[in-house]
């Protein structure tokens, strides 16, 4: 029996880089739209044209060269933002506006809109889209918290105006599953032409419930779910893109539903993104956290090497995780490097290889096994840094019992070397004063974060470091064997994106935020 299909509408490029520090590149953002479209996602949601020039020219690079996802991008409720999102991406084969605006009292409070006047603009707005466009999504925003009646109305509204999907966010996470499932339900049954459009969910997880109430939507009947890779999202984030895939495949006999995701891509694409955005994934993270397949106790051991499903629902290789992760030393070669590369999700060129080689050798030397794990950091620290125009040189740090801690750093700037020496509390803080001493900048420490990449004294630590300058967040991330090294460079590693993004900040003037509702 065939089971009904599940759209999947990633909004990583979107809602997740809505998340402050989560920036991405123009570039990664192309990239991580491409795993998205080849892991089979059925509509990306590629940002917000009308936000800057940089948002503008992403969506349309990435409709541009969409090959079987819809494209979709986010348009407020006035008449220019839909034409600058319709601009953006009329380039893909698959094109969708999505159109929004918060309809609870709260949110009508904003624009000071009266209920008919609310219900007016949806009209226009909705009528507008779908003149340009034949795939039209339309959200009421904070629908979880919009009167019943009034939701119904606009809801049919919409659909009398042409939207084909109508969205049902649970803007600040307040629902809960059996909530969720009545409201769509409700609505699919009481709106008049509900049943000629698709329901979608989109839930942010404020109580840890996006998931279970994305798939609680399922089950009042909703047949698109709005979620992001890792889960990434503004505060406690949106539904986890892997978690619905997996729980509607692994627990099939409950929910029987099915997603056109290639499950087996979920690790890569979760490593990429928690590489591109600076946030990383938490080591319990169901799915594609560290531990989710780490057995520490000797009973689970135990048990596990009896019978794998003792303790385990999937198997590691279903997400795309390797069985073992131990894969070489210092006399491994180039073209073991090369296939171990591929295996993990990165295809290099000659030269880029070269470069890589080196960083690996370098790394083989002072640590015994280099894992899967250390290849991932150091591939991830390799495309982060690539582009930087500061770079570390030299680090020397004196620390121990007896201070001050000191720090005497090179750093290349737009290829000139200049060198500070610094005290501190603490050889880190000693070397971040360095940092400042060569390249002046305001901008505040707002988190730094080390993990440890295996286990080991000789570990790898990932380092991240998200700085705040005048309300811009950015993030940097680096690895090193070396704590202390690995800092710097993730220091030096956000400090090059804050330049970056002053200087798009200088070309998009007039920035503007999807909560900006007029
Ligand atoms: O959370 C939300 O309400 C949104 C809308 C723009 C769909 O992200
Ligand atoms: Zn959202």
């Amino acid at each position: 029996m065939t089971k009904p299909r599940v759209k999947i509408f990633d909004t990583t490029l979107r809602d997740g880089e809505q998340s402050p520090g989560a920036t991405m590149t123009h570039d990664e953002k192309l990239e991580i739209a491409s795993m998205l479209d080849e892991m089979g996602v059925d509509i990306i949601e590629a940002g917000f044209p009308i936000a800057s020039e940089g948002d503008f020219a992403a969506v349309k690079a990435i409709a541009e060269n969409s090959v079987n996802a819809v494209i979709c991008g986010l348009a407020r409720a006035n008449l220019k933002d839909i034409d600058r999102c319709w601009e953006a991406v009329r380039h893909a084969a698959k094109p969708r506006i999505h159109t929004f605006i918060g309809t609870s009292p709260l949110h009508r409070a904003i624009p000071n809109l009266s209920k008919d006047e609310m219900a007016e603009r949806i009209h226009e707005t909705v009528t507008h889209a779908r003149n340009l466009c034949e795939d039209v999504q339309w959200s009421p925003m904070d629908a979880t918290r919009t009167e019943w009646d009034y939701l119904a109305r606009v809801v049919e509204i919409a659909i009398r105006a042409g939207a084909t999907t109508i969205n049902i966010p649970d803007t600040v996470g307040y629902t809960a599953p059996a909530e969720s499932a009545a409201l769509i339900r409700r609505l699919i049954a009481e709106v008049p032409g509900a049943e000629g459009v698709t329901f979608a969910t989109h839930c942010h997880n404020d109580l840890g419930m996006a998931t279970a109430n994305a798939l609680a939507a399922v089950e009042g009947g909703a047949r698109q779910i709005e979620c992001t890779v890792n889960g990434l999202g503004e505060r406690a984030g949106n539904t986890a893109l892997e978690e619905v895939v997996m729980a509607l495949k692994v627990r099939g006999d409950i929910m029987p539903y099915e997603t056109g995701i290639d499950a087996r891509r979920l690790m890569a694409i979760s490593r990429r993104v928690a590489s591109v955005s600076g946030f990383p994934v938490q080591f319990n993270k169901a799915i594609v956290g560290k531990n989710a397949f780490a057995h520490e106790s000797g009973i689970h051991q135990d048990g596990m090497l009896k019978n794998a499903e003792t303790f385990e629902i999937m198997r590691p290789a279903d997400v795309g995780l390797s069985a073992t992760s131990l894969v070489m030393g210092k006399h491994s070669g180039r073209a073991a490097l090369r296939s171990k590369l591929k295996e993990l999700g990165y295809v290099l060129e000659d030269n880029q290889l070269g470069d890589v080689f080196v960083r690996f050798k370098a790394l083989a030397d002072r640590k015994k096994e280099v894992f899967d794990e250390d290849l991932i950091a150091l591939m991830q620290a390799e495309e982060r840094e690539a582009e930087d125009r500061i770079r570390v040189e030299r680090l020397r740090v004196v620390c121990g019992t007896d201070g001050p801690q000191t720090a005497e750093l090179t750093l290349s700037v737009d290829g000139e070397a200049r060198s500070a020496e610094a005290t501190g509390d603490g050889p880190v803080d000693a070397a971040f004063n360095a940092v400042k001493a060569l390249v002046a900048h305001d901008a505040r420490l707002q988190l730094y974060q080390v993990h440890a990449v295996t286990e080991g004294t000789d570990a790898q630590a990932t380092v991240t470091v998200r700085l705040e300058e005048d309300g811009r967040i950015v993030s940097g991330q680096s690895a090193d064997t070396d704590t202390v090294v690995a800092s710097v460079r993730a220091y030096v590693n956000a400090l090059n994106r804050l330049m970056v993004r002053r200087e798009k900040a200088g070309r998009d003037a007039a920035e503007v935020s999807y909560k900006d509702v007029g």
